[in-house]
């Protein structure tokens, strides 16, 4: 099969690879669409080694027909179409996933709105609600609230009764994200940018604050959490480091939590999945919560995705996709 590799030097081609064979519980998917992440840049770069026993391939998400399956599997048919959450291996024609990771296209979904939704809407899920134990009329700051993950996260947030500040790298992005539901939001590169947030909760703070940003943001972040509140740490785009005054963890009783969802057990995914399927895909149907797509690129132009990621002008997600 046809795989996007990735060479010496980091950059992409497309390369004739072993197709990977299913095992018992497991499904083998005809990719037709795979969704970009940031976690694809950074594992492009070294940065991110895939857990063990993961393909080397990237690729997080995906969307396609089955195409055989494991013995053990039950739920699906050789010819269903579905999108699937995997630890590696979307970039290629063919990718095997255990059957607990995947979930049926939402009734009326292109090919390429499927793929950009389970790396995302699984990240918002985990991290808002099991993580952050987020309840309703919560108040919640989604930092690079554009990012595929902040989108999600935005629109989990309204549809479940919570209120969202979000930060942006511009004043389109912050437009974008109160369309999809954000109630407020500030702009990093603004000079009030952090009174701005500070004003958003009146100074009685937030209740989560879901951050992939990291070292910069750890001192502010501690101040704008209410008592009891949730800081969520899933990256780390500004560094790992940082000199914190630990005073207001202890005063205001704050946890700090981080999480990856890539590294997690089958069985976690499944489950999360299973929610997923449950609470989130009804809404999809529905037309309440929408996939966000900012561009679509064919596998052979996987290098040109990657580089429009990293100039941070995107707001959702950006899609590779099967010529045909
Ligand atoms: N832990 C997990 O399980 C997990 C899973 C998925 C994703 N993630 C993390 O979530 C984040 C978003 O992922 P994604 O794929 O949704 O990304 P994305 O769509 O590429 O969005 C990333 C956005 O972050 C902002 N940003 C970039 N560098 C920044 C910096 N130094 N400081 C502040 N903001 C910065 C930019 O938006 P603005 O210019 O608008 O701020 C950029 O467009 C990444 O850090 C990723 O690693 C974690």
């Amino acid at each position: 099969m046809k795989a996007v590799i990735v060479n010496t030097d980091h950059s992409l081609t497309t390369q004739e690879v072993a197709t990977p064979i299913p095992d018992q519980k497991e499904i083998l998917i005809k990719v037709q669409c795979a969704g970009v992440n940031r976690a694809d840049l950074m594992q492009r770069r070294g940065f991110y080694p895939p857990p063990p026993g993961a393909s080397k391939i990237l690729g997080l998400e995906c969307a396609g027909t089955v195409e055989s399956v494991g013995s053990s599997c039950k739920r699906y048919q050789v010819g269903d179409t579905v999108c699937a959450l995997l630890s590696g291996g979307g970039y290629s024609e063919y990718v095997t996933v255990d059957e607990g990771s995947v979930l049926p296209i939402p009734a009326g979904f292109s090919f390429e709105e499927a793929a950009s939704l389970p790396e995302v809407f699984a990240t918002a899920w985990l991290n808002l609600f099991d993580e952050g134990a987020l309840k309703k009329k919560s108040t919640v700051l989604i930092h690079a609230g554009a990012s595929g993950v902040g989108t999600a996260a935005i629109q989990l947030c309204r549809a479940f009764d919570s209120r969202a500040c979000v930060t942006v790298g511009s004043q389109f992005k912050l437009k974008k994200c109160l369309e999809l539901g954000a109630v407020d939001g500030s702009v990093r590169t603004a000079p009030d940018f952090w009174d701005r947030l500070e004003s958003f909760t009146s100074s009685s703070g937030y209740d989560v604050i879901l951050d992939p940003v990291g070292g910069a943001y750890l001192e502010k972040n501690l101040s704008l959490l209410n008592p009891k509140g949730r800081l969520i740490i899933i990256g780390l785009m500004s560094g790992s480091k940082a000199n914190v005054n630990l005073s207001q963890l202890l005063m205001k009783r704050i946890r700090i939590i981080g999480s990856t969802l890539r590294n997690r057990s089958l069985s976690r995914k499944a489950s999360l999945m299973n929610r997923l399927e449950k609470e989130v895909w009804p809404r999809f149907v529905s037309g309440e919560l929408v996939p966000v797509v900012e561009a679509i690129y064919s596998f052979s132009q996987a290098q040109e995705a990657h580089q429009l990621m990293e100039s941070n002008e995107t707001v959702g997600k950006i899609i590779l996709s099967k010529e045909t």
